[in-house]
């Protein structure tokens, strides 16, 4: 009997303290189970949506519980400019997800790190991929050797009688190369599949689990879990793709170690080059804990693999679908190339006429708003947002799919419309809400090179190709939400244009 009021009486101070004292200083909210908060509503209705429902009934800064974790969630265009670029400091922070001790030991990696490991690992990437050539030719010419194996690839199969493709793959692999390529130094061979679909199998689970409410109601609480029948093998899966991609990463380290001369003068040619000759130089030099450990090396190959890849290759899955759904826009980027291309390989010195592709590149972004919730990040100091006192630590994040649905900000939201982006001389423009790789000091890092590819792949697809359903096997467009928005399995007619 005295257990019982105890416990009893430690569900009541648990109670008090979420439902009293933290929600009552922070912004209004659906509300909040016990230990699960807010994530049972993702068990029927995408987060997406559930978020976008809450946000038209409680406003531009609102807060959602998952699990007993708050987090404010900001849907104001002004207002996310204000608090994570003006004030960017405040909130560069990461929530840290518990799940990530397992994938990125010792929150390493490039995503979820913190800190100066942060900064520098992150100045660092940013350096190599400029030094591999980004915003220069060199990089456009990568990018452009996986367009023409993908084009010939086609246009192969199309003399071969194909007349249904699976165009999703062939954008994928295609995307996988250019990653591994920067981070590894080869590129994905199609007439043998099994290294790419194993890598991509495994980055793609964690993505789908990434977005599960498995993953929300599990997070906290995982050591209690893996014991719980159900959610062991949940738990078992995750370890077994956590060793399986580290043997895949730790495969690719140590051909570069057995091949590497640490002392050559040489530029490097990939990531993982570049990687181990900074970290030899430091360690020559004899620089004590410096932040290009072994782990990050590991971490930051698998946030540049997972966050490089799928979310390009689904972009461009969109833009395909879309183009197709919306033939009228086909026609008019296919015209555009036809005035000021031709038959050629479209190049980045083509970018300035073409402001009818460069608006439907944009137009699939945000259409697709491909990150159905941004990543969380987390305030670094008691901060102030629209009266709310809102503490150091607290997890935030600016909700940029909310944003780009906005009625406020884009009239007809749900429609594909790549005028929108056309000023009235027929000029391209990019309005602030439109910020498919968020904005502030945590913006993509792969910004550069993902509109590098997806131009340069949207050009010249649709230079060289007209796409269209295949009979009977309409594309439904469903969208399939989870740590990013996948479109259904489809598949498309391609036919040659010149
Ligand atoms: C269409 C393609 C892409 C989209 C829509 C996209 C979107 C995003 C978004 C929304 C974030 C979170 C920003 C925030 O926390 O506020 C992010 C972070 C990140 N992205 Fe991308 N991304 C894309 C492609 C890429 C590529 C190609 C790479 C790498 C080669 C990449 C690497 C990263 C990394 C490392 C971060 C973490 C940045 C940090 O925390 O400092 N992404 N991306």
């Amino acid at each position: 009997m005295g257990l019982f009021l105890v416990v009893l009486g430690l569900i009541a101070v648990y109670l008090f303290h979420f439902y009293f004292i933290r929600r009552r200083q922070l912004p209004p909210g659906p509300f909040p189970f016990p230990f699960i908060g807010n994530t049972y509503s993702f068990a029927h209705t995408p987060i997406d949506t559930c978020v976008q429902k809450w946000k038209d009934e409680y406003g531009d800064v609102m807060t959602v519980f998952m699990g007993h974790v708050p987090m404010v969630t900001i849907h104001d265009s002004k207002l996310i400019y204000d608090m994570f670029v003006k004030d960017g400091d405040a909130y560069i922070g990461r929530a840290q997800q518990r799940w990530n001790e397992i994938f990125r030991p010792a929150h390493t990696g490039l995503i979820f790190s913190e800190g100066s490991l942060w900064r520098d690992n992150r100045r660092f990437a940013l350096q190599v991929f400029r030094n591999l050539g980004l915003g220069r030719n060199i990089m456009q010419e990568r990018v452009l050797d996986d367009v023409t194996l993908l084009i010939d690839f086609t246009k192969k199969e199309l003399n071969a009688g194909t007349t249904e493709f699976n165009f999703f793959d062939e954008l994928d692999i295609s995307v996988g190369s250019i990653i591994n390529s920067i981070t590894f130094g080869y590129r994905f061979s199609r007439d043998n599949r099994t290294e790419f679909i194993k890598a991509k199998k495994i980055a793609t689970e964690q993505v789908l689990f990434g977005g599960s409410i498995l993953y929300r109601t599990m997070e906290e609480h995982r050591e209690l879990f893996r014991y719980l029948p159900f959610f062991r093998d949940t738990y078992q899966m995750i370890m077994n793709h956590t060793a399986e991609f580290t043997e895949f990463l730790s495969g690719q380290v140590a051909t570069h170690r057995k091949n590497i001369d640490l002392e050559s003068d040489e530029e490097p040619t990939d990531y993982v080059e570049a990687y181990l000759k900074h970290q030899h130089k430091l360690d020559k030099e004899g620089v004590k804990d410096h932040p290009f450990s072994e782990t990050q090396l590991y971490s930051g190959l698998l946030d540049l693999w997972v966050a490089g890849q799928e979310t390009t290759a689904t972009t461009l899955a969109w833009m395909v679908i879309y183009i197709i759904q919306n033939p009228e826009v086909q026609k008019k980027c296919q015209a555009e190339m036809d005035e000021f291309v031709g038959d050629r390989i479209v190049t980045l010195d083509d970018k300035v006429n073409l402001n009818y592709v460069n608006a439907t590149v944009a137009e699939s972004q945000r259409l697709c708003n491909l990150v159905p919730i941004n990543v969380p990040h987390r305030t670094t100091r008691d901060v102030e947002i629209r009266g709310y006192k809102i503490p150091k630590h607290t997890v935030i994040l600016n909700q940029i799919s909310t944003v780009m649905y906005d009625e406020r900000y884009f009239p007809g939201a749900k429609t594909f419309k790549p005028e929108r982006f056309l000023d009235e001389k027929g000029k391209f423009f990019a309005p602030p809400e439109l910020m498919p790789f968020s904005v502030g000091k945590r913006a993509c890092l792969g910004e550069g090179l993902a509109r590098l590819e997806l131009f340069l792949f949207t050009a010249n697809l649709l230079n060289q190709f007209k796409f269209g359903e295949v009979p009977g096997k309409p594309i439904t467009g469903e969208r399939i939400v989870s740590a990013t928005t996948a479109p259904a399995p489809w598949v498309c007619s391609i036919s040659v244009r010149h």
